[in-house]
């Protein structure tokens, strides 16, 4: 007599576009592995997208269905996929599936940074777990790091590099010397920019990935709004140019710190020694780095995006998701920093750190001695001056690194000097990683 098959656990897709499609690819080719760990198959019921090419690879069996609400609700549905990115109609897909009973897999940043609150409140009314380990930096765990793994540590920082096409970008400019926009075209050309791609280069990516991995990290509330973003739009050539002769090269860097004035937070660039580990961090890998009391500091390094790394996440919560379904076990999970936590006090006062600031100037006599006056009002000392020799005159750029100072009282110095008459642009200031 055949042993009988058990019998699956079903699984609906809304957004079937690059990771709803690699998450039904990794299900079909991971099946085995999946029975052995859930000891119940997936299966794909049913897959929701507005529009269905005639070469797309639909799993084999499922519905085809163009209103997302034929897939939440539907008897057929055990577990929900929200893979169709945005922030208004996915967050009437994941509280609709909620409110029906279902656990819910998403692997969207954006909904989760502005709209989790409210998502995970419903999911422990709901008594449901929200999985989003694909929300962050792809296929490479973090979210479990931060949320299980380091749990019994208290993290002092965690900070990284979040956004693959920003990484790319400035990847490429270290390497080619391109400018900003030949490398954004580059970047474009391969895939791995959009073409708006203000989400990805401005920080904003990198923002919503930081506010998930703060809330998480440190068990409060932060939102995007609370988070200073600055992209890499500023940076030139020349900039990557003077931060190798100070044997550095530049990263979009998020980091929030945990100080006793609060918590530190910002996205933006950093000049970082070429030899650090962030310096290596190159093309379209993420890197994270939680630092730990006892734990010390702690490198997750890998594929921040694509469908397949991205896809292995999504799995990997379904099988989470799916094993608790099984064994009756289903509860919310992961929610520190979510919902009903208190909003985390941030520093108003921040730590000194070392700063670049790059100038772009018309040539006159004396611009370094009115340059120096004004870092000198704010009792600022300078470190050193790089200028090449020979650039054009009527556009020089030159650059002053400064000792370490907080960031406001560089701010007040850079009021002065960017109201200069020789200012041909406002002052480019990076932070200095030590
Ligand atoms: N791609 C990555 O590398 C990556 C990495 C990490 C996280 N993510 C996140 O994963 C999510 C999906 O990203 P993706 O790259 O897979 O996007 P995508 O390729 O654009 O796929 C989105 C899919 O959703 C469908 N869709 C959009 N609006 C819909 C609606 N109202 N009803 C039904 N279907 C709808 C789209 O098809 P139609 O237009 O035909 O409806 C498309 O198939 C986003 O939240 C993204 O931030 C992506």
């Amino acid at each position: 007599m055949m042993a009988k098959q058990p019998s699956p656990i079903r699984v609906g897709i809304v957004g079937f576009g690059t990771v709803g499609q690699a998450t039904a690819a990794i299900i079909a080719a991971h099946q085995a592995e999946i029975v052995q760990r859930v000891g119940r198959p997936l299966e794909i019921t049913a897959v929701c997208r507005r529009h269905f090419p005639a070469d797309l690879v639909l799993p084999p069996g499922a519905r085809v269905v163009t209103d997302w609400r034929a897939v939440v609700t539907a008897p057929d549905v055990d577990l929900l996929v929200e893979t169709m990115g945005g922030t208004t109609t996915a967050r009437d897909v994941i509280a609709a599936a909620l409110r029906a009973g279902k656990p819910v897999v998403t692997a969207n940043k954006n909904l989760l940074a502005e709209h989790g609150d409210e998502l995970f409140a419903l999911a422990v009314q709901q008594g449901l777990p929200l999985g989003f380990e694909a929300a962050v930096a792809g296929g490479v765990p973090v979210i479990r790091a931060v949320a299980e793994g380091a749990a019994g540590d208290r993290l002092h920082r965690v900070f990284g590099i979040l956004n693959g096409t920003a990484n790319f970008i400035l990847t490429r400019m270290q390497q080619t010397g391109a400018d900003f926009t030949a490398a954004l075209i580059e970047a474009q050309a391969a895939g791995y920019a959009e073409a708006d791609p203000a989400f990805d280069v401005d920080g904003f990516d990198a923002r919503d990935k930081l506010v998930i991995l703060a809330r998480i990290a440190f068990g409060g509330r932060v939102t995007p709004a609370d988070i200073p973003t600055l992209g890499i739009r500023a940076i030139r050539a020349v900039d990557i140019h003077y931060a190798r002769r100070l044997d550095s090269t530049i990263r979009l860097i998020a980091s929030a710190a945990r100080g006793p004035a609060g918590v530190e937070i910002a996205v933006r660039p950093w000049l970082v020694p070429l030899h650090s580990m962030l310096a290596r961090v190159e093309g379209v890998n993420n890197a994270v780095f939680l630092d730990g009391q006892k734990l010390g500091l702690q490198m997750f390094y890998g594929r921040g995006a694509g469908g397949d790394a991205t896809g292995v996440a999504v799995v990997s919560d379904l099988i989470e998701l799916a094993s608790d379904l099984g064994a009756g076990n289903l509860a919310p999970k992961l929610l520190a920093g979510f919902g009903a936590g208190s909003p985390l006090v941030l520093s108003q006062n921040p730590e000194p750190a070392s700063w670049y600031l790059r100038l772009t100037v018309g040539d006159r006599p004396g611009i370094l001695a009115h340059v120096a006056e004004a870092l000198a009002h704010e009792g600022i000392n300078i470190d050193s001056v790089i200028q090449e020799p020979h650039m054009e005159k009527q556009c020089l750029s030159f650059v002053i690194t400064v000792e370490p100072v907080a960031e406001p009282v560089v701010l007040r110095a850079l009021g002065v000097i960017n109201q200069c008459p020789f200012m041909l642009e406002p002052v480019l200031l990076l932070r200095m990683d030590g």
